[in-house]
C-alpha cells in the first residue's frame, strides 16, 4: 500500500481527531491522554500548518487519512545559529506494519532537506518502540543515545532513544 504526503486540509482534522483521541488509535507510545486540537484547527486555518517554526501533513493512503507527521523546531544553542528539525509520526492500527511507515520518514526527510536549510533532522522514541527505531533506521536515522527517564507516560518515566539524520552524511 502506497502513502503520499499532503498538507492538512479542514476536513482532515475531524479523522485525525477521531483516530488520535483513544489509546489504540494514537498507540501506547503516542498516548498522554486527551488532548485539544482546536489549535491544529486554528493552525490549519491561518497557515495550513506549514509556518517557518514547523508544521504536519496528513499521511494519505488510498483516498484516506492514515495518520499525520510533525516537524518542529528544536535548538542546541542559539535558535538563529543552532535549529534543526525533531519530527514525529502516528499512523492509525490499519495502516501499521506495512512498511508506510519507513516510507513516510523517507519522504519527509527528503522534503525537509529539500525545502528548508536544516542540517539535522531529529527524533526521539521509546526504547521500547521496535517499530519506530526500525523505520528510522530504514530511514537512514542513526542511534545517537538514551534520554533517561525523559518522557511521563501512562503513569510511569520512559527512556527514550534519540536518532538523528543530517545533511553532511548524504552529501
Ligand atoms: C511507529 C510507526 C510509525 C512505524 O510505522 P510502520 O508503518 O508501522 O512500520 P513499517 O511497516 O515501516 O516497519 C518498520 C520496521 O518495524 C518493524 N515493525 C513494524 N511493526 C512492528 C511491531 N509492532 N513490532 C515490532 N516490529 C515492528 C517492521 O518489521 C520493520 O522492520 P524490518 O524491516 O526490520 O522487518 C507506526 O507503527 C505508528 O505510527 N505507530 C503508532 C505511533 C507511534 O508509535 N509513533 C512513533 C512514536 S515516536
Amino acid at each position: 500500500m502506497s502513502a503520499k504526503l499532503r498538507p492538512i486540509r479542514e476536513a482532515d482534522i475531524p479523522h485525525l481527531e477521531t483516530g488520535a483521541s483513544t489509546p489504540e488509535g494514537s498507540g501506547d507510545f503516542q498516548w498522554f491522554g486527551f488532548r485539544t486540537f482546536h489549535q491544529l484547527r486554528e493552525r490549519v486555518a491561518a497557515d495550513g500548518c506549514l509556518g517557518p517554526d514547523g508544521g504536519a501533513f496528513v499521511v494519505e493512503c488510498a483516498g484516506a487519512v492514515a495518520g499525520w507527521v510533525t516537524w518542529v523546531k528544536h535548538s542546541w544553542g542559539p535558535e538563529a545559529t543552532s535549529w534543526n528539525w525533531t519530527i514525529g509520526i502516528i499512523l492509525f492500527p490499519e495502516f501499521r506494519g506495512r512498511g508506510i511507515g519507513t516510507a513516510v520518514h523517507k519522504e519527509l526527510v527528503e522534503y525537509l532537506f529539500a525545502h528548508t536549510r536544516v542540517e539535522r533532522i531529529q527524533a526521539s522514541t521509546d526504547l521500547s518502540n521496535v517499530a519506530e527505531r526500525r523505520a528510522l533506521e530504514k530511514a537512514g536515522f542513526r542511534q545517537e543515545g538514551i534520554l533517561r527517564r525523559a518522557q511521563w507516560r501512562m503513569g510511569k518515566w520512559h527512556d527514550q532513544v534519540l536518532y538523528a539524520v543530517v545533511r553532511e552524511a548524504r552529501e
